[in-house]
């Protein structure tokens, strides 16, 4: 049996990677370990809580004294609890540096004291490494790219990141960091942007593209993420950074154009609003490394199959979203940004 502690589990990868992993590793345990913070929903997990090889423990990883015994009950620690969402990181900066920066800091100081602890692997992002140009589509993001950040959000991230590297480097640690394309799938939270489009179109709004909507992402579905996770985890190289993406770039734009159709919209339903600031340009990456040394490559995000699943799960959870987006959410972000 081999028991990892997962934090953020409750949150949108977090909840699909321990359903992700329960799935396929019968022999392992999971202790998650959540603050529950806006983004953070025990709903995500509903029908587990009876499950013996899964347990929930609410507690914030900046609490030192907290993390230290959950750290000598695991085998291994995959971190992905984070602030997440860039347009928050531009209004407020602080649960970010806290949450990203020096919550990992207290997990690496914790997974270095803790006797039973083995590897460490810290979920980290493509947007560590700042923005691609348009115009040049055979450039892709490496693990060699210099790493710059050009959000709060970005830059807390790296942080972490680097964090990690050097705890490999100081204490001969095992580490590993992934550093992932944009994920879509189920239970993410209606402030990103592919379930705040599809929920403001069933609920008759219309969706805010921000500037020219000619921003490129690279779209991965949530379980290639997940099931990349779990080999970088089981097979990775100790101090190796991995590359994960889908293979899968699309403008805003052309995003929007496929969420309209898969929802029976027209165009009318675009709202063109100003520019997030420091928009980066086009997110893309080259994830051969993962696939040459581990074995890994996306299986679930093919184009447009995988958004049209999507499209379909959060209309038929109206529900769960609806409840999401009450209360403390929709106060603040209505707050922020006004009723959308
Ligand atoms: P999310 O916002 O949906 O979930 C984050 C979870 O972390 C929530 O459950 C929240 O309650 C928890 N959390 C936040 N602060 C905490 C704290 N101080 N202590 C304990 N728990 C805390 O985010 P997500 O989209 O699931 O992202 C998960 C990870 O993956 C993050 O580290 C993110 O940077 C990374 N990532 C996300 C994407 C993406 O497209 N969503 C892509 C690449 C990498
Ligand atoms: P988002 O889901 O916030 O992810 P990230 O910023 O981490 O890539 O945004 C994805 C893209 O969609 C990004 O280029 C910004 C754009 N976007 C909009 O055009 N409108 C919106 O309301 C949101 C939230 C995002």
């Amino acid at each position: 049996m081999r028991t990892i502690l997962v934090t953020g589990g409750a949150g949108f990868i977090g909840a699909n990677f321990i359903r992700f992993v329960l799935n396929a590793r019968p022999a392992y345990q999971i202790i998650n370990v959540d603050s529950l913070t806006y983004s953070g929903n025990l709903e995500n997990l509903a029908g587990l809580e009876r499950d013996e090889r899964y347990r929930f423990v609410k507690a914030d990883i900046l609490d030192v004294a907290a993390m230290g015994p959950l750290m000598e009950e695991a085998d291994a620690i995959v971190h992905m609890a984070a602030e997440s969402h860039v347009d928050r990181s531009i209004l407020d900066s602080t649960p970010f540096v806290q949450t990203n920066i020096a919550g990992t800091q207290v997990l690496l100081d914790a997974a270095r004291k803790a006797e039973r602890m083995g590897r460490f692997l810290y979920v980290s992002t493509d947007e560590v490494y700042g923005s691609l140009p348009l115009e040049d589509t055979s450039v892709l993001f490496t693990e060699e790219t210099p790493l710059a950040p050009n959000s709060p959000y970005a830059a807390s991230k790296t942080g972490g990141d680097l964090l990690a590297r050097a705890y490999h480097h100081t204490f001969g640690m095992d580490i590993v960091t992934t550093r992932c394309s944009n994920n879509f799938g189920p239970y993410q939270f209606p402030e990103k942007v592919i379930p705040l489009f599809v929920t403001n179109l069933v609920e008759g709004k219309k969706v805010p593209l921000y500037g020219d909507g000619l921003n490129v992402r690279d779209w991965l579905h949530v379980d290639d993420h997940c099931e990349a996770i779990l080999a970088v985890l089981e097979k990775g190289i100790s101090g190796e950074v991995y590359n994960v993406g889908g293979n899968n770039e699309r403008s805003n734009l052309e995003l929007t154009h496929s969420i309209l159709g898969l929802m029976g919209c027209g165009e009318e339903m675009i709202e063109y609003v100003c520019d997030r600031p420091g928009h980066d340009r086009r997110y893309a990456i080259d994830a051969s490394k993962i696939k040459r040394e581990l074995g890994w490559e996306p299986t679930r995000s093919a184009w447009p199959e995988a958004m049209a699943a999507t499209v379909e799960w959060y209309k038929a959870n109206a529900e769960w979203w609806q409840r999401v987006r009450s209360g403390a959410y929709r106060a603040y972000y209505e707050q922020q940004y006004g009723a959308r």
